[in-house]
């Protein structure tokens, strides 16, 4: 697609019904994401998310999506240990959920050795670079990356690095427009941005923002495309009343007839 100056559409899902929407949207690839931790099971970070919950939701959106280009997000501790460990990790989740491909965090020498390893053993890799939140106490919180000169050189050194050892993907995530259009310019392998501009060859958001149901998440880079908060809040508000008052169930929904 890259190639052919096609963008890339991808969303990240952790479950079977909006599987079915975005395979049936077109999205290009589906990503489950280890914002699972933040956006479904309620933690303030991925640390917590274990190869476990990957597995168990990205099973769910291959049942959903069983045509669509499914990554999975290694978790925190799946492959920072060792290479082996991370290949055996990468190997599971791909045995168990039927994705194509999983994706890790960084671009030190380390990760990239674990990543040519992983690539090796016969599984793509897809790379992330710019805020990478399995090392957000490291980084000192959610913040922009790659705004210096000197972290912008490593950012863009670790992205060709990451190619070299044979990544098929790189997310760049909240990094400078320009940064992001330099490092999508300087790889023959397409780059998906999430708050970094539209010089990627693609776009990534987290399902549930985009869909407007988590209204306490107003990022600058965020496009609402949906108001599902407000759709449900006002939908089961009404439930609640109906059935307080009497008006639900009504006849037509009662098996047996009007006089139910
Ligand atoms: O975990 C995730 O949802 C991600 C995307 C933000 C790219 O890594």
């Amino acid at each position: 697609m890259k190639v052919e100056g096609q963008k890339i559409a991808s969303l990240t899902c952790y479950d079977y019904l909006f599987a079915k929407i975005l395979e049936r949207a077109g999205v290009d690839l589906i990503l489950v994401g280890d914002s699972l931790g933040q956006v479904v099971l309620g933690y303030d970070s991925t640390l917590p998310v274990t190869l476990d919950d990957m597995i168990r939701h990205a099973s769910a959106v291959r049942r959903g999506a069983p045509e669509t280009f499914l990554v999975v997000d290694l978790p925190f501790l799946s492959y920072q240990v060792s290479a082996e460990e991370a290949v055996r990790n990468a190997g599971t989740i791909l045995k168990e959920t039927g994705a194509q491909a999983v994706k890790l965090e960084g671009g030190d020498p380390r990760t990239v050795e674990t990543a040519r390893r992983i690539v090796e053993a016969g599984i793509p890799v897809h790379g992330h670079l710019g805020l990478t939140p399995q090392s957000v106490h490291a980084l000192g919180g959610y913040r922009v990356q790659g705004r210096d000169e000197e972290s912008a050189k490593r950012l863009l050194a670790e992205a060709k690095a990451l190619e070299e050892a044979g990544i098929f993907s790189l997310v760049l995530e909240l990094v400078p427009g320009p940064l992001a259009r330099q490092v999508s310019e300087a790889l023959v392998i397409p780059t998906i941005g999430i708050g970094a501009g539209a010089g990627c060859d693609g776009q990534v958001l987290v399902l549930p923002d985009a869909v407007g149901m988590n209204p306490d998440f107003q990022p600058r880079f965020l496009k609402v495309y949906a108001e599902l908060h407000r759709a449900a809040s006002e939908g089961i508000e009404a439930y609640v009343r109906e059935v307080r008052d009497g008006d639900f169930p009504g006849p037509e929904h009662t098996i047996g007839g009007r006089q139910g």
